[in-house]
């Protein structure tokens, strides 16, 4: 649907009872657009070494005194299996930011691995899987990459890729981020670009609540989302982080940020309704039914984080970054064993 700069930022100016009937509206039309089912993507958190620093993020290059791990192939394809096994559908890895040959080639290698992985290599039965696909569905979020290394890891059998814009408006974006050619705004925005050039179905997503961020910004947000045409989008709460440059600046409080983020998700899918929107990790940080609140006002997927001893490892993003299993997803109900991509794609594809 349409909606204007000035109606959204009503919306998102809503209070909490309010929000209630804006939810139920935007869960109404996910149910009739992209069906009851909750889709899982398993996401298994690749490697913490990142080259960009970026004001905000737990793993910045400059980020002193954290141990920096890259998960071994066998790690990596015993996740995707896990992911098999459990009817996930897809997976989605995860990694700060690196462009070396040796790592791209590494990561054509691994897409290659894990879209071999089928129901029976992982000793699931005919009947057991009846309806299934029979490859698991396999998303990127690996930063800013060439064309030619997006073409390269299309070709090797991946079909989606996350790239938060993080602020769409450059002014943010740029007190957010340090100067220079490595973070600049219009390489992301031309990156953004690349990626559907290469054929991939484009996520990004803003992170809600950073300091200086106003309600034009958010609202501005979403219709940029909605110009773009997006495939995909998660986007959730500014978690303040320790240890960065950004850390102890003024916030709006723990229970704002929620609300808003459900806000904004609840308006994007009225905005978009056959997109496929994630209820972000970051919403269990501030509240621990925050990602089953989100996929009560709109969100269709939930990303469980599956990598291979992620407790004691170090991709902390933010501080009190949730440990994995802790989504209680007992009353929902989860479409299993469909890559599930999102119906927007599919229409735009066609
Ligand atoms: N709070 C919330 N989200 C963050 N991210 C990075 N640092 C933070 C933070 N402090 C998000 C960014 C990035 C994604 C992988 O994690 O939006 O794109
Ligand atoms: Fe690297 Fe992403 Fe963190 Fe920026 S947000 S420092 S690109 S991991």
């Amino acid at each position: 649907m349409t909606l204007s700069h000035s109606e959204i930022k009503e919306m998102l100016s809503l209070g909490e009872i309010e929000a209630e009937g804006l939810f139920a509206r935007a869960t109404a039309v996910r149910e009739q657009v992209c069906g009851k089912f909750i889709y899982l993507r398993g996401l298994v958190e690749y490697s913490n070494s990142c080259r960009k620093n970026c004001f905000y993020c737990g793993i910045r290059r400059e980020m002193p005194d954290i141990d920096r791990y890259t998960l071994s192939d066998d790690e990596v394809l015993d996740a995707a299996r896990f992911a098999m096994l459990h009817g996930y559908g897809s997976v989605v890895l995860q990694a700060g930011e690196s462009t070396s040959r040796s790592y791209t080639d590494r990561i054509t290698s691994l897409i290659r691995r894990i879209r071999e992985i089928t129901p029976a290599s992982v000793g699931l039965t005919d009947e057991q899987t009846r309806g299934w696909d029979t490859s698991l569905g396999v998303t990127l979020s690996l930063g800013e990459q060439s064309p030619e290394t997006l073409r390269e890891w299309f070709a090797a059998g991946a079909s989606r890729y996350l790239l938060r814009i993080e602020a769409s408006d450059p002014g943010l974006y740029a007190s957010i981020h340090p100067r220079g050619a490595l973070h600049s705004y219009d390489r992301r925005r031309k990156a953004l670009e690349d990626l559907r050039d290469a054929g991939f179905a484009v996520g990004t997503g803003v992170m809600i609540g950073l300091p200086g961020q106003t309600m034009d910004h958010l609202a501005a947000d979403l219709l940029f989302m909605q110009r773009e045409q997006i495939d995909m989008c998660g986007m959730g709460p500014y978690i303040d982080c320790a240890g960065t440059p950004m850390a102890g600046c003024e916030l709006p409080s723990g229970k704002d940020r929620i609300y808003l983020t459900l806000k904004m998700i609840a308006v994007l899918r009225l905005l978009m309704p056959d997109i496929n929107i994630a209820a972000a990790t970051a919403l269990e940080t501030l509240d621990p039914q925050g990602r089953i609140k989100a996929l009560a006002a709109g969100a269709n997927v939930v990303m469980p984080n599956i990598t291979p001893g992620a407790a004691a490892r170090g991709y902390r993003l933010y501080d009190n970054k949730p440990l994995p299993g802790v989504l209680d997803t007992e009353n929902l109900g989860f479409c299993r064993g469909k890559a599930g991509d999102p119906l927007h794609y599919k229409l735009r594809r066609s």
